[in-house]
């Protein structure tokens, strides 16, 4: 099977620039279930959220580089009442998480993108509508000259906010130790944020926490990861 270009068009994006891989091998059966479910609960370029049939008064917590779909899967089992929006522009990653969220049906309470975070939160999501974003294991982009290319950045940190009701929250993970310190520098001099741990501090991991790919691989090489907690207001 080959996924048409008008689903390509639609559905997959290839166009937009970003850094880190998008494509890859994908499965006969993993296109079956990206033609099967994306037209249901994918987000195209040009659908907001608020075109996207959430149920009225349903909590909406955006996952940005949910890579296999795990946490996202065990976010929906544990938030029955939440809306749970996953943005990763890794298409095997996307082609992944849809059979995880299919197989624990719960993919009906989820939106799907392939569209980078930046575009979602700017074109996709209104001010004030989220109740919190996830960002685990960020790629660390560990070369001085490419820390640009990390995803939180001082006008993304804004961008957070912006999107964020009074309330909500922020949430990351990282097992690269100056990337989780990059992050909360940036995040704790961020306006309208407040660092649960106090300024300059880490929460304790949640023990309801699942284990991601990518904190699995950072324990495996001996790298303990860090946990910050923010919320708006
Ligand atoms: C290091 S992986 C972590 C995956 C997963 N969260 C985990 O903990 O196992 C980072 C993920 O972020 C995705 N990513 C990178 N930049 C992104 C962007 N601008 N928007 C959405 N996803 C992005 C990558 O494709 C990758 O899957």
């Amino acid at each position: 099977m080959r996924l048409s270009k008008t689903f390509r068009d639609q559905f997959i994006q290839h166009e937009m620039r970003t850094h880190g891989r998008k494509n890859g091998f994908v499965t006969t059966g993993q296109e079956a279930r990206l033609l099967k479910w994306l037209p249901l609960i994918g987000l195209p370029k040009d659908k907001t959220l608020n075109m996207a049939n959430i149920p009225e008064n349903s909590p909406i917590v955006l996952e940005i580089g949910f890579g296999n779909g795990d946490f996202l899967v065990s976010m929906a089992e544990k938030h029955p009442d939440w809306t749970l929006v996953g943005v990763e522009i890794y298409l095997p990653g996307v082609a992944k998480a849809v059979g995880r969220l299919a197989d624990a049906e719960v993919i009906e309470r989820t939106r799907i993108t392939q569209l980078p975070a930046q575009f979602v939160l700017e074109h996709q999501v209104e001010p004030a509508q989220l109740d919190g974003i996830f960002i685990n294991h960020p790629d660390p982009w560990p070369k001085a000259r490419h820390h640009k290319r990390r995803i939180i950045q001082k006008d993304f940190a804004q961008l957070l906010v912006s999107r964020l009701k009074s309330g909500g929250f922020i949430k990351l993970a990282s097992d690269i130790p100056e990337l989780a310190v990059w992050m909360r520098d940036i995040l704790d001099q961020t306006e309208g944020l407040s660092n649960v741990a106090g300024v300059g501090g880490f929460i304790e991991r949640d023990e309801d926490r699942i284990y991601t790919k990518f904190e699995e691989r950072g324990e495996k090489a001996g790298r303990i990861s860090q946990f910050l907690h923010y919320i708006v207001g």
